[in-house]
């Protein structure tokens, strides 16, 4: 198993002189049926480690090997190893969607039946069948998004490579989403997931990393990373439209404000205190409610990149 763990070596890409580095000397390994993600804030340089590993940026330094398969050296090979879903919405607008997902399997050099067996599979997973033959130019965001997964994932590569696979896709199809991702892990593939949903990839990436200005921050499981929290509770409260921050009381410590929520952090013994503060400005008209509980990935995410995920 261990010969196709995939490793990233002191990945660093400048785009220029002027420009600080996307990637800064980035380290890290995926062992087969590992589903790894990868978070941190817009422009970290998440995209753009991905790209290296894909073959369509040149990295500036540092390498990138799947097993014996040197992939900066041999771009083919990255593109024969690795399976990828970029950022960017995949272009199939005069295809129905059955057709894209079978294509996709067969250049990817899925047999036949298999490949529409998978399709299929994938089509009823997703629950996408009421849209199995329309065109792609007529599909919403979200609908593209997943059949871009399943275009992915029909006939995987050693590595799947996900580029925020749930943007615009609804709650109830990103769970089913998030279920083929973890079952693309038990089939043995190595999974690099690149998203901004902190507290979904808590529940389904084996282990993470977060990235900050070009650079590995932390990387662990995600109690492992919590585990820096512990003592400490989540005071979330909902302000009233138009309201200013209020001033925190010295144990609240702010976290992060997302539109009108505010959150933030107090340790275990603070806790009637904390609901108290929040009761009163409740009781003030400056919020409409609050809730106290436990701290979760997302606390770990703020308190080491400084910006809150968008999924709140
Ligand atoms: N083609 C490019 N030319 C110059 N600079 C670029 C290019 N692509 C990305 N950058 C810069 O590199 C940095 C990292 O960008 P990247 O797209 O990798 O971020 P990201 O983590 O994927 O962000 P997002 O979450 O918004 O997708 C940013 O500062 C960005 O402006
Ligand atoms: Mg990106």
């Amino acid at each position: 198993m261990d010969d196709w763990v995939f490793r990233v070596d002191e990945l660093t890409k400048s785009y220029g002189d002027d420009a600080p580095l996307a990637n800064d000397g980035i380290t890290l390994q995926i062992r087969p049926g590992e589903v790894y993600g990868l978070l941190g804030p817009n422009g970290a340089g998440k995209s753009t480690l991905v790209k290296q590993v894909i073959g369509l940026l040149e990295p500036t330094k540092g390498s990138i090997t799947i097993g014996p398969y040197d992939l900066v050296a041999d771009p083919d090979h990255a593109r024969q190893l690795c399976s990828y879903l970029p950022q960017a919405q995949m272009p199939i607008a005069s295809f129905k969607v059955r057709e894209a997902i079978e294509i996709a399997g067969s250049i990817r050099g899925g047999g036949g039946a298999d490949v529409k067996r998978r399709t299929n599979e994938l089509i009823e997973a997703l629950d996408l069948g009421e849209w199995r033959d329309t065109l792609g130019a007529k599909l919403s965001g979200g609908v593209k998004r997943l059949v871009g997964f399943a275009m992915t994932s029909v006939w995987p590569g050693k590595l799947v490579i996900l580029d925020e696979p749930t943007n615009d896709v609804d709650p109830l199809r990103r769970r089913m989403l998030w279920a083929e991702i973890r079952r693309l892990g038990e089939a043995g593939t190595a999974v690099l997931l690149v998203t901004h949903n902190v507290l979904e990839a808590e529940k389904s990436v084996d282990r993470l990393a977060i990235i900050n200005e070009g650079r590995l921050i932390a990387e662990g499981t995600s109690s492992s990373l919590k585990a820096t929290d512990s003592g400490s509770l989540r005071l979330q409260v909902m302000l009233a439209p138009g309201t200013e921050t209020p001033a925190l009381p010295e144990f609240v410590r702010f976290e992060g404000r997302v539109g009108h929520n505010l959150v933030s952090a107090i340790t275990e013994s603070d806790a009637s205190a904390g609901i108290a503060w929040a009761q009163r400005l409740m009781a003030e008209g400056l919020a409409e409610e609050y809730a106290l509980g436990a701290t979760t990935l997302e606390d770990a995410y703020i308190r080491l990149t400084g910006h809150v995920s968008e999924e709140l």
